[in-house]
This record gives structure tokens, sequence and C-alpha cells, in this order.
């Protein structure tokens, strides 16, 4: 009698749910909603969750909402749509993001409203194209010190040989040379802590703190090292070449106490998607002999005899070798963030639906740069395809939105691509590698950022 109370119990509890749940709105979507009330479709997303997006593209059409854990995620993947995904009036970064920023850098919802827009402006405005010109002569100083390091020769993990670079390298880059850990144990410590912190990022942005206790005791020591950057960035207003960093002009934005957190967030972002994509970059090019032989060949005859220990590379040098250019932006389409998000805040039209406001809107560049419209052999690596876009004048191919679009597009993005023309470039012409393993496939269980390996990828190196 009782497991038939219990069953009953539960058959009125789903029917209620979905009565009470179920989409009254003609105009909505489909909606994939699971069976089980609030948790909806979380755990099969979860699991994979861009797999998850490409079956249900193929299930319901090309735009779907996925109830999960309360949220609906409603999914646009036609192209012809992602001009209103990025410009409409209708829907908004900010109120996308507050939360995740608050779970991940503990910044109060007003702060985060009064100052984004700010910070925004001024991590846009320092850097364009032309400031960023600026910082490749410190940033190839930083990047020789770091890679000579790695002595003659040895085997390790590729992504951690990129860590153990780009974190410092582009930490004394941007945030000023005093920031960057000086010593072998705290550039490890660095690594340690950021490395826990980046990768468990994606939870962190949706659970409390006290579900993840190593990520937020990460959390918590990487905000302690910001305390101390922000206190030295106050007291000296200029560095020692008398330019300001990107954290000396942050706290004469940043006037409340979530000053260093915004700090934090700003490491988070200058790193986080750049070093997996450097990652990829030399392992694309590693493991195809033709394309390694053409990216060599550039690359030795626009440095042809400099010193290979300390290499000095400067802008003319990068321009002397577009196909190495072609590798990275390749590198980059081919694993370009999961999802970027908007919240409508007002009814949306997309195709022949009203999406309702409270919706998550979400677009994958992951997937949008496997459209054969605009990709054809969308899974190759061809560095090839990108001879057609003007990338001297900064235009991208079509179809192509691994930084996102419209306001809140990637303020970083010319960093990034002269940051990794720069160090790929640079590491091939100083060592000799051998690849141990073969390039591993993306791992499917992230949305946020650039795509991470799903399995070890070691190297040999030696120096030239
Ligand atoms: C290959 C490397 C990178 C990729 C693929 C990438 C991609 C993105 C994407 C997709 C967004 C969200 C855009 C949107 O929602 O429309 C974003 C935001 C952002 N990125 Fe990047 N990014 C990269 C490197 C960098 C670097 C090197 C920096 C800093 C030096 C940076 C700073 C930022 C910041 C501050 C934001 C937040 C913008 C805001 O709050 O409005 N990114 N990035």
């Amino acid at each position: 009698m009782d497991w038939i109370t219990l069953i009953l119990s539960v058959i009125v509890v789903v029917i209620s749910f979905h009565l009470i749940f179920a989409e009254n709105n003609p105009y909505a979507p489909p909606c994939i909603r699971g069976w089980i009330p609030w948790f909806g479709a979380a755990f099969e997303f979860g699991k994979a969750p861009l797999y998850f997006i490409a079956q249900a593209r193929a299930k319901y059409g090309p735009v779907f909402t996925v109830y999960a854990a309360g949220k609906r995620l409603t999914f646009v993947t036609l192209h012809e749509d992602f001009r209103t995904f990025f410009m409409s009036k209708d829907v908004d970064f900010e109120q996308a993001v507050q939360e995740p920023v608050y779970n991940t850098a503990s910044i109060s919802k007003g702060s985060f409203y009064k100052f984004h827009p700010a910070c925004n402006a001024l991590i846009k405005g320092r850097l364009t194209p032309g400031n960023t010109a600026l910082l490749v002569s410190d940033l190839c100083e930083e990047f020789n010190q770091h890679l000579e390091l790695l002595g003659d020769r040895g085997s390790q993990q590729l992504n951690e040989l990129v860590r153990s670079v780009m974190y410092p390298a582009v930490i004394s880059n941007l945030l000023g040379k005093c920031n960057a850990p000086g010593t072998p144990l705290s550039r490890q410590e660095f690594k340690k802590k950021f490395t826990i912190y980046d990768e468990g990022f994606e939870y962190g942005s949706q659970l409390p703190d006290i579900f993840l206790k190593e990520w937020a005791s990460s959390k918590q020591w990487l905000l302690s090292l910001l305390v101390n950057m922000v206190n030295k960035a106050e007291e000296n207003t200029y560095n020692e070449s008398g330019s300001k960093t990107l954290l000396q002009h942050l706290v004469t934005t940043i006037t409340d106490k979530f000053l260093p957190n915004y700090g934090l967030l700003m490491l988070w972002a200058s790193l986080a998607n750049a070093i997996p994509i450097t990652f990829w970059a030399l392992a694309f090019i590693l493991s195809n002999p033709t394309i390694y032989e053409t990216a060599m060949g550039q690359i030795t005859s626009a440095l042809k005899d400099k010193d290979k220990q300390k290499t000095h590379l400067s802008l003319d040098n990068l321009q002397q070798m577009p196909y190495v250019k072609w590798c990275i932006m390749e590198a980059i389409r081919l694993r370009a963030p999961g999802a970027v998000t908007r919240r409508v805040v007002r009814p949306l039209r997309l195709q022949n639906y009203i999406i309702p406001p409270g919706d998550m809107l979400m677009m994958s560049p992951y997937w949008a740069h496997r459209n054969t419209k605009y990709f054809p052999e969308p899974e190759e690596f061809k560095p090839e395809r990108w001879e057609k876009a003007d990338l001297v004048k900064n235009v991208f191919l079509d179809g192509f939105v691994a930084f996102g679009g419209g306001k809140n597009q990637c303020p970083g993005r010319w960093y990034a691509i002269m940051e990794l023309h720069m160090f790929v470039a640079l590491i091939l012409y100083k060592y000799e590698f051998t690849l141990l393993d073969p390039v591993p496939n993306p791992s499917p269980l992230h949305l946020v950022g650039t795509q991470q390996p799903e399995g070890p990828c070691s190297v040999q190196y030696r120096h030239r």
C-alpha cells in the first residue's frame, strides 16, 4: 500500500509539474525539459553540453530551449540570427553574467552594474590594435626570459609548458613586472592555484563556494594576491618605463572595495582563453609535417640568424609571418568558446518564435564554426582558409564569432592574436619539438571559454 501511495505521489508531482510549467506561450520555441521537477534536463545536458546542443539542434531545429536547474537556456544556432543576438536592445550582457561574476569573483550586484561599463570601456581603450603594438617589445623580452627557463632539453605536458611560460610573462606585461611571480616557487604556486581556479571556473560560476572547497580556497588565495597587486598599483601610479599598466588604469576607474575582485576577473579573462588556444595551435602545427614546414619556412626567413637565446622579434617580423597568424586563427576557430550568453529583457522575435523575457540566450561559437557554408571541411585544420580574410586590416572571415560580438565583444582580441602569434613563432624558432602523444580530442564537458584537451599530450624539446 505504501509503495502504491509513493508511486502515485510521484506521478501526481510529475504531472502537476508539467501542467504548471508546460509552455503556455504558443510562440515559444520547442522546450527540452526532462521529467524531474526543477532539475529538468540538467543531468543529460551537464554530461556533455556541447554534444547535447548538436543533438538538440538536429532534433528540434535552429531555435530551442533547454530547461535545466531552474533556468531556461534558449539556443540560437542560425548565423542569420547572430546579429540580433549581439545587437538587439531586447537582450543584455550584464544581466546575463552578473550572477556568475558574483560566484566567481565575489563582486556585489550593485558594484557590478555601477562599474562594469567603465571597466569594459577601459580595457577596450587600452587594448586597441595601436596600444597593443606598444606592448610587443616588453612581451617579447618576457617570453624570451621564461622560455629560456625551460633549459636546453626536456620533456613535459605541452599545456603545462605553455602555462609555465605564458602565465608570468603575460602578468608582467599587463599588470606590471613587480606583480609577476619572481621565484621558481612562487611561479609554481601561482600556476597551481590559477589552474584550479580556471578549471573549476564553470562549476564555480553556478554553485556557491561551500560545494567547491578547493576551488573556493584558490579563489581566496588569488584574491589576496590581487589585494597586494592593487596596493602596489595605488602606491606607484606609473611603472618603470613611465607608462601605466592595465592594473594602474583599473585603480583609477574602480573606486569601491571590490577593486581587487575586478583585477582577478581581468587576470582570468587575459589568461583563460588564450592559453588553451596556444596549446592547440602548437599541437596542430607539430602534428602536421606540411604545415610545420611552411610555418618554419616563414619563421626562419623572417628571423634569419637572430640570436636564439635573446630573440628580438618586432611587429614587422610578425607581419612577415602571415601563415603563422593563419595557424593561430585556425586554432581559435576550431577550439572556439562553447557558448556566449545574453539575457532576454523584453520579448524577442527570432524566426517564428517569441523568446520570453528572463530566458538566457545562448550562442555557440564552437558549433557556428562548423557550419559548412562558411567553413568547408570544418573539422580540418586548414590555415590557408584565412588567406581570404583581410587580417592586416583586422577583418576576420565571415561567420567567425570566437570573440563574440556587439558592444561586449572581447576587448582583448588584438592582444590575444598578437601574443599567440609571437609566442608560437618564438618557441618554434628557439626549440625543436617531438610530439610523444597523438593530439587529444577537446573535452566535451565545458561551455565556458575555449576548449580544453581531453587527454594528455606530452612533448620532448631541445634548444636549437
Ligand atoms: C583566443 C583568446 C580569446 C578568446 C577566444 C576570447 C573570447 C572572448 C569572448 C567570447 C568573450 C565574450 C564576448 C561576448 O559575450 O560577446 C570575451 C570577453 C572578454 N575578454 Fe576575451 N578572449 C580571448 C582573449 C582575451 C585576452 C587576452 C584578454 C585580455 C587581455 C581578454 C579580455 C576579455 C574581457 C575583459 C572580456 C569581458 C568583456 C566585458 O565584460 O564586456 N580576452 N572574450
